[in-house]
Formats: structure tokens, sequence, C-alpha cells
């Protein structure tokens, strides 16, 4: 049985036949009825509230509709029991022997069953995107890892993703980088790190040039020659793109993080005249104290500046002109933008623009909150610029402790490999596992609990499986775990296998809402329920058939496991 829909989705359509049947007067126009988990198992593993709304609208009671759904939905296969509760709320419960087939079937597909809803549909992600000559900020950490979990989760939905880094390589600070640069140089920190020593100059220079109005003006005329395409200003600014890539592409190395794209806002350039062309066309332009712009009062927008007093372009119109390019080379469905709560404004406005401009392509902003560092937690600099390779060393080191504790008897060199997947991947949790809107504070014993929701716990869940199965396998050779079918007898049992086919639930969430927390949530509690099998039950001691039956559920959970931390960019190594 190849798996084409969701459990919930699934229920759903068979509710919506029943009542297309008991009512054929008709149901109200754009009924969907909507089957979700029950948040307490003891009222079953899904319900359906629809029943009331739909009363209302067809003035009946409630428990009348309920009674017809209880009376139509008969499908032993695959529910146990469809009841009625309360004034009409109607509980499902899935009948553990076709969880099992269900499970079986999961295990033969690479998305586990997950539908193709992208329908090969393209998605461009900007995400990442830090500025040239600048070290990566929180915020663009925060944006790579999230953006990158987008990213696989579409791809993983049957999408076809875009990745696209969009750089910020230009703007007004090259002509006081390129100034600073022929004063301030010092070769050998360029050498030993390039974005610092070109940070440096910057600064040094910015700082010049509030105290030195000539030097502003040098600057300037630096920035004028670069836009004119002077060769040796030119070349200077590709050096410091090159070298700005060159040490991020590092991080992103470390960080499992690739693009399909790396267009910076230089990219653009050439198109910039021409979407004032078409905003003028549009009649959407006009002119506020010497600078053009887009009217967005009657929006609550304010104003929208595509071009200032001076002549030069704004960030907007960049990424008008960008969405614009976009949508003429890939036509996507969708773009979603990676950034911290800040930029909020700047995207609605600029949302909003293409909107009057006609532009039909689904614009998302996927905003997060900037991650609070208790003091001391990571090595900083001035202005709170966090060395993102010190925080990587950092949680690699602290994840060798660990490993160096739990494995003493593994070979040095796999140990540091373990401590890398597990330090890195304890990063990126702490990140992915919460709620990217609120607020949250960053700590060291959260990220790497072996004991809470941390990627280690996850890591140590499944690792722990795979132990067990080696363990089987050499102590029962003859022992045919392919052959078997899931455990499906004991509670705990029946509790694991049904959270371990509502994976591709977890991920469609996660991926529909943006919100790869909704996924973590998930392998947590799929962690958490397997920890209470793994203390109820012997495995190496249960009887023959009930063995490999017991193996056969774990496996599959181990591979639950290692699919939805791999969407997450976390690696589950075999041992810890
Ligand atoms: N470079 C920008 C920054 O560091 C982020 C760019 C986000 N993407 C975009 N298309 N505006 O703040």
């Amino acid at each position: 049985m190849k798996i084409s829909t969701t459990i919930d989705q699934e229920l759903g359509e068979k509710v919506h036949f029943v009542l297309t049947q008991a009512f054929p007067e008709g149901l109200p126009e754009g009924f969907s009825p909507s089957v979700v988990k029950t948040a307490d198992a003891r009222n079953g593993d899904y319900q359906c509230n629809d029943a009331m709304a739909l009363a209302k609208a067809l003035r009946k009671n409630p428990r009348e509709i309920a009674a017809k759904l209880v009376e139509g939905l008969t499908d032993p296969e695959m529910l146990d029991s469809v009841e009625v509760a309360g004034p009409g709320f109607i509980n499902f419960r899935l009948n553990p022997a076709w969880t099992a087939r269900r499970l079986l079937a999961m295990d033969l597909e690479e998305t586990r069953g997950t539908p193709a809803v992208g329908g090969g549909k393209t998605v461009v992600i900007d995400y990442s995107s830090p500025n040239v000559a600048k070290p990566m900020h929180i915020g663009h950490i925060r944006s790579t890892v999230i953006g990158n979990a987008l990213d696989r989760l579409h791809r993983f939905c049957g999408y076809t993703v875009i990745s696209d880094n969009h750089l910020g390589d230009w703007g007004t600070q090259f002509g006081l980088i390129l100034l600073g640069y022929r004063h301030f140089l010092n070769a050998d920190a360029l050498a030993a790190s390039p974005v610092q020593e070109l940070e440096r100059i910057y600064v040094a220079s910015y700082q010049k040039s509030k105290e030195d109005e000539s030097w502003l003006e040098s600057a300037r005329q630096e920035l004028v020659k670069l836009q004119q395409g002077d060769p040796e200003n030119r070349a200077l600014w590709e050096k410091f793109v090159t070298l700005s890539l060159g040490e991020f592409e590092k991080i992103y190395r470390r960080l499992d993080v690739r693009f399909d794209l790396h267009r910076g806002e230089s990219f653009y350039n050439d198109d910039l005249a021409g979407v004032l062309e078409r905003l003028e066309a549009a009649g959407l332009l006009v002119e506020s104290e010497g600078a053009q712009v887009v009217d967005l009062e009657a929006d609550k927008l304010g104003i929208c500046i595509v071009r200032k007093r001076d002549g030069g372009f704004n960030y907007a119109t960049t990424d008008l002109a960008t969405v614009f390019s976009r949508v003429r080379e890939f036509n996507p469905e969708t773009i979603l933008y990676v950034t911290d709560e800040r930029q909020q404004r700047h995207f609605k406005q600029f949302f909003t623009v293409c909107e009057k401009l006609g532009e039909e392509v689904s614009l998302q902003h996927v905003w997060f909150g900037l991650m609070r560092l208790p003091e001391g937690t990571f090595s900083t600099r001035q202005g709170n610029v966090i060395k993102l390779e010190v925080l990587l060393d950092e949680a690699e080191r602290r994840a060798l402790e660990m490993v160096k504790t739990s494995s003493p008897e593994m070979p040095e060199a796999q140990q540091r490999e373990v401590a890398r997947a597990v330090g890195i991947g304890a990063l990126k949790y702490a990140d992915l596992s919460q709620n990217p809107q609120s607020l949250v504070t960053f700590t060291w014993e959260k990220a790497m609990a072996l004991d809470g929701n941390s990627a280690p716990y996850l890591q140590y869940a499944h690792a722990r499986i795979r132990s067990v199965l080696d363990k089987h396998a050499a102590q029962f050779p003859a022992d045919d775990v392919d052959a078997a079918s899931p455990a499906a007898e004991l509670p705990a049992e029946q509790v694991l296998a049904l959270k371990a086919v509502q994976f591709p639930e977890a991920v469609l969430g996660a991926a529909r809402h943006y919100r790869p927390n909704y996924l973590a949530d998930y392998l947590y509690e799929l962690a958490q329920n397997y920890s209470t099998y793994h203390q109820s039950v012997p495995f190496l001691k249960s009887e023959d058939g009930v063995r490999e039956s017991r193996m056969r559920l774990i496996r599959s959970v181990a591979d639950t496991l290692k699919a939805g931390l791999g969407l997450l960019g976390i690696e589950a190594p075999e041992r810890i």
C-alpha cells in the first residue's frame, strides 16, 4: 500500500463522505471537516468537532449529526471505535493492527509516508543573507539554521526549492571600506581573519568620517567610482566579497548548509532603474522631500523610499527587483524570507508594493525573535557580535566531554566525529525547538541536556535503539526482523506505534506553518514514548516471535527519529 495521505486527512475525507450521504440536501458552502489529534489520549486518538458548527448551519441537533457520523463511519479495519462525547464531539480510536500495518508501509517509503503536497511547485527560500565585510551576527545564525530546516522540509514534501543566500554585498558602506582599506589595512590581520579585519577597517573609516567631512566626501567618491565600474575599486570590492564568502562558507560547511544560489544585492544592480520605471508606469511613484517614494500611508505603512535624495537606491528597491527577477526566472508559488523581527516593516512595505503592482506570488516573511544570550555564555566582542566559530568550537568541546564520559572505550577519532554531530546538533536544535517568535534564552545546560528536550537526548534515544538492535542481531542471528510485523499488543507498544505513524503529520505541520519546532516537539514525544517502552519490556529476553516484532517496532522508531532529525539538519550517529 502506497501512502497517499496523512491519517488526519484520511479521517477528514471519511467524515466528509458520510456527511454528504447523510445530508443529500447539501452541506454549507465551503464546509470541509477537520479531524485532529486528540490532546488527551483518554478521549481517543483523533477527534472531529465539526458537528456543532454544522448543526447550526443545518438547523439540526449536533448529537443527531454526530450519531449519523458514528453510524456511517464503520471501518473495523482502520477504526476500533467511533464515539460521541459531550454535545457532539466525535472521538476516533484506531485499530492497533491497522496502525502496525501502516508503520510497515511507512518503512518502505523514503519520505516515511509524507505525501508530496508540494507537487513540484517552486518555493524560493531567502535565508542566511549576511553582509559582506561584516561578521555574521546571531540573527544570521538563526536565519541560517531555521532557513535550512525549512529548505529541507519543503524538499521533503515535494517542493522544488531554490535556496538563495541574498548577501548584503552592495551599498554605501563600500565607499568607507574602500577608502579605509587603502589607509588602514593590516595585511597580516587580513590573511588571518579577513572578515574581522575588513570590519575593523570599516569601523575605523566610519569613525573618521564622523570627525572629518573631507573623509566622508572621499568615501562618497569611492562609492561612485565603484558604482560606475572603476576597475580598481571593482577588483577590490570583488576581493572583499570573495574573502567574506570564503569565511561564511567555512561556517556553512560546519553547519552542513548549501545554497543553490548566492545572489547578493549587487546581482540586481542593473535592474534598479527598471523598478522605478515600473512603479512610475503603475502610477505609484511620488516625490517626497526630494526622494522618490511609494506612499503606503493608506495601508498604515508610512512611505517606502525607493530612491534617496542623493540618487541612491534603497534596500526596498533591491528587494523589489529581486522579486521580479525570481518570478521571471523561477515562477515560484511562494518566496520565503527568513530574518529577525526587526525587519518586519521593511518586508510588509515591499510586499504591499508588490501586491499593488499585481504580483501574484505569495510572499512570506518568516521572522524570529532575537535569542537572548546570558552574560558570559559566548565570547563576545564589542557590539555584542558573536564569533560563530568560537561558538561552534565550544559546542563541540562540550559534546566531546559528554561522549568521553558516555563512551570511554570508543576510539578517539570516532569520539570526535560523534562530538561534532552532537555539538552542532545541540546548537541547531536549541534554536529549532523553540517557537521562533518567542523570546528564548540560550543556555548550554538546556542545549546539551541528556534528560530534556535537546538534540543529545534525541540522538541518544536513537543510538540506544541501534545498540539494542545490534545486540539482538549478534545474539539471535536467525531472527528475521524484516519479516516480522511491529509489536502492537501492549499499551506502550500501541502508543509508540501510533506516535511513529504520525510522523508525516508533524512534517507537514512544520512545513506548512514554517515552524520547525512542530517537528522537534513531535520527535521529543516519540523519544519519550520510546523511553517508556524501553523501561517497561524486556527486549532480548522476550519470547520467540514477540522478540522480532519488538525489534521491528523499535527499528521503525529509530528510522523515524533519524529522518526527523535529518529534516532539522541534525545527524543521528549510530553510537554516542
Ligand atoms: N542582508 C540583510 C541583513 O543582514 C538580510 C537580507 C534578507 N533578505 C532580503 N531579501 N532582504 O540584514
